[in-house]
């Protein structure tokens, strides 16, 4: 049986910073972190605009309480603000140590880093690299890893949290290339498996984002918070979905529907294109559906606008947004420099996920924590985003969280002993579940039955939701579940089995989905990204709490948890 004193579950951003802050902490400290892909390939290295902070280096007159309230404000005040305090007056410091150990941040003239605008932010506060803000950050704490001594484990595929008697303990791994089973035991278990964009039939996520950490804390009995709440990115590259950044807006770009107007200004007078994202979202689907949205062959009434950068100019456009305009050329042959790209809004980003103390440490219910058990990043919950994330808040949550998460966890670990368990009942029982997948005689492709139940979410549990189109949701995504006892592999190798890891993957987000579709229901209310338009206002009175979903084979119970309010009083938001 493999042990460390801590395991991490993911690669991207918060799962490196977070070890690399444990052995920052204490060298001796024994990290193992594992990644169903290369750390360097995890989504986080997607990762565009940039990363926030109240630097003041174009604009003095910023300050970390100004960005607590953007953020607040656009979470329609559902964020906790303890945590966004945190978030926020942490942020200049966490810039400048990522810039300390190489990140190549884009520059002012005066050699400072570059801070640009984004949606919801009222100054520029955004740092960037170009358009690959993630790539830049993600190389350097990967290396960083490497020289501190954390052992990685890529293309392991983690099946099982082990959890008793509310502790993790370890886990369940196989490896893809292999097909080999392992028990791996810790003291302290992380996970940082980021978001779940794989739900949904269009997202910018790419395709390991299939909320296998959500799932897995489910499975054991634990709450997933604020499900409800999906960022519909505004800009998606149609008809793909991929991301085309908001620093694209940031830098002058404009949003026209199919009269040529920069329609933004019905919705956001003010912060026209730069709106935060559930607002622009919502204004580009209500374009397309009062028919000013855009056909390939330019006429009105198709299912797409466009975003226009025609008038930033050759210089600008590649030497701020080079990938975006290289995503829309090889992607769907359209040259940026003389011509509006086609976007609409894709699935980008979970609010909700793993509920978690500003500590990192996972709650069993509103009112306890767990032991051994910690997430930060996207797959948690803390909640600094709230009812809707604004852009660029994400990397810092990644930074400024899985730091902290590091550090606590380096305290937690201490001289603690590692846990006992069965080791031969979690193996036998891993060994089981594929097992049934290999010998099941189904008639129903994988594929297919995802592809159903992604359009099914998509259909359901959208930018705009009723009442009736989520019941409907709901009963279908249910039959779709218990289809899945019906699926069959084609591939029966132990040795790179991706089919069966799509299979597992699959499970996760038939399970996530059923979370995100029965908090949406119950939320009788619109706050944020969660848009009913059967109770189309806000609701302070019923809503203002955080959901709490337990998931078991009979469905899913809610309950809520109040939201922590210490600074910013609730009002109305207006942009
Ligand atoms: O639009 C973007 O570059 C995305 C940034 C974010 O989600 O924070």
């Amino acid at each position: 049986m493999l042990q460390h004193d801590v395991i991490i579950v993911g690669g991207g951003l918060a799962g490196c910073r977070a070890a690399l802050e444990i052995k920052r902490t204490d060298p001796n400290i024994d990290v193992g972190l594992i990644a169903k892909t290369h750390p360097i390939r995890s989504h986080s290295v997607a990762a565009q605009g940039g990363i926030a902070a109240s630097l003041k280096n174009v604009d003095p007159a910023d300050s970390w309480e100004a960005h607590a309230f953007d953020t607040v404000k656009g979470s329609d005040y559902l964020a906790d603000q303890d945590a966004v305090e945190i978030l926020t007056k942490e942020a200049p410091e966490v810039i400048i140590d990522l810039e300390h150990m190489g990140v190549l941040f884009s520059r002012l003239e005066d050699g400072k880093i570059a801070q640009r605008a984004f949606g919801g932010h009222s100054h520029k506060r955004t740092c960037y690299a170009a358009d690959k803000t993630g790539h830049a950050i993600l190389h350097e704490l990967v290396m960083n890893l490497r020289r501190n001594g954390v052992k990685i484990y890529d293309e392991w595929y983690v099946m099982n949290l082990i959890f008793e008697d509310n502790q993790a303990k370890g886990l369940v791994m196989l490896h893809i290339e292999t097909g080999k089973l392992e028990v791996v035991l810790a003291k302290a278990v992380m996970f940082a498996t980021g978001g779940y964009g794989r739900v949904f039939n269009t997202t910018s996520n790419d395709f390991a984002s299939t909320g296998d950490g959500l799932a897995m804390t489910a499975a054991v009995g634990l709450p997933l918070e604020d499900m409800e709440f999906v960022q519909f990115h505004p800009t998606g590259l149609f008809p793909v979905g991929v991301l085309i950044s908001e620093a694209v807006r940031g830098e002058g770009a404009y949003l026209r529907n199919s009269d040529g107007d920069r329609f933004m200004e019905k919705y956001a007078p003010k912060q026209m294109e730069l709106a935060p994202r559930d607002i622009t979202s919502r204004a580009i689907t209500l374009e397309i559906r009062a028919g000013r949205g855009i056909h390939k062959d330019g006429s009105a009434g198709g299912n797409f606008v466009h975003l226009d950068l025609t008038h930033m100019g050759k210089e600008k456009i590649m030497s701020k947004v080079p990938f975006c305009w290289e995503e829309a050329e090889r992607l769907v042959g359209i040259d940026a420099v003389v011509e509006p790209m086609p976007v609409r809004p894709t699935a980008h980003y979970s609010m909700g996920g793993i509920p978690v103390n500003t500590d990192g440490r996972v709650r069993k219910n509103g009112t306890e924590l767990t032991e051994g058990f910690f997430a930060a990043g996207e797959c948690a919950c803390v909640s600094v985003h709230g009812a809707n994330r604004l852009g660029s808040n994400s990397l810092l949550e990644c930074i400024v969280y899985g730091r902290r998460v590091g550090s606590k966890i380096a305290e937690y670990v201490g001289d603690r002993p590692l846990p006992a368990i069965n080791e031969t009942q979690y193996l036998q029982a891993a060994q089981e579940r594929i097992q049934k997948l290999m010998e099941q005689t189904g008639t129903t492709r994988i594929s297919d039955l995802r592809q159903r139940f992604q359009d099914t979410m998509s259909e359901h549990c959208g930018v705009f939701r009723t009442d009736e189109i989520m019941s409907e949701g709901i009963q279908e995504i249910q039959s779709l579940t218990a289809e899945y006892n019906d699926v069959f592999l084609d591939d029966k190798s132990t040795h790179w089995n991706t089919e069966l890891i799509e299979a597992m993957e699959l499970q996760s987000i038939l399970k996530v989905g059923e979370a995100i579709l029965t908090s949406a229901y119950k939320r009788q209310e619109s706050r944020g990204a969660h848009s009913r338009e059967d109770f189309p206002t806000r609701d302070d009175e019923k809503y203002l709490g955080h959901t709490l979903s337990f998931c078991s084979d009979d469905g899913v119970t809610i309950e809520y948890m109040p939201v922590v309010i210490d600074r910013f009083e609730p009002k109305e938001r207006k942009y």
